[in-house]
């Protein structure tokens, strides 16, 4: 599986923490940076990295920014996208089964690492459920986004 992580100084320790988990757990991983701690506006590392998940040049993506918000709205303005912002496990199973998100937001200012690695874990291991009603709402999905697009 190859996982694309992008960051913003809010979240720049926590890419770095997790860039070393996954790479270690044998997963390619891609960085969008940032590579350092100074400010960078979050949109600037999102977009790149939630475009080759689009592009399908890598699997998913991990963003990560202070509270996790910003890099969740700016994902979920690409077409294709569906980024869920989650701090709990039960979101985190539910958010894969449910809405087959491509797209994990974390807030680094809101959950430690150490719990950060339970909640990539679990949404990276959790299957589509594949169920017809959540077919259903994702198809209405993708419609608005094509209304939107016109
Ligand atoms: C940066 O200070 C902060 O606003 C950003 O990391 C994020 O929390 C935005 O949603």
């Amino acid at each position: 599986m190859k996982i694309a992580l992008a960051a913003d100084h809010g979240g720049y320790q926590h890419k770095e923490f997790l860039k070393k988990y996954l790479m270690e757990k044998g997963y390619s991983v891609e960085d969008f940076g940032s590579y350092t701690e100074d400010a960078v506006d979050y949109p600037d590392v999102v977009y790149p990295c939630v475009k080759s998940v689009v592009n399908k040049e890598n699997d998913c993506a991990i963003l990560i920014c202070g509270t996790g918000v910003g890099v969740s709205i700016t994902a979920n303005k690409v077409e294709g996208i569906r980024c869920a912002l989650v701090s709990d496990l039960f979101t985190a199973k539910a958010t894969r089964e449910h809405n087959d998100t491509n797209a994990l937001a974390l807030g680094g200012r809101v959950i430690s690492k150490e719990f950060m690695l339970e909640i990539v874990d679990l949404w990276l291991e959790t299957p589509f459920s594949n169920e017809e009603r959540h077919i259903n709402r994702i198809h209405k999905i993708t419609h608005i986004e094509k209304l939107e697009l016109k």
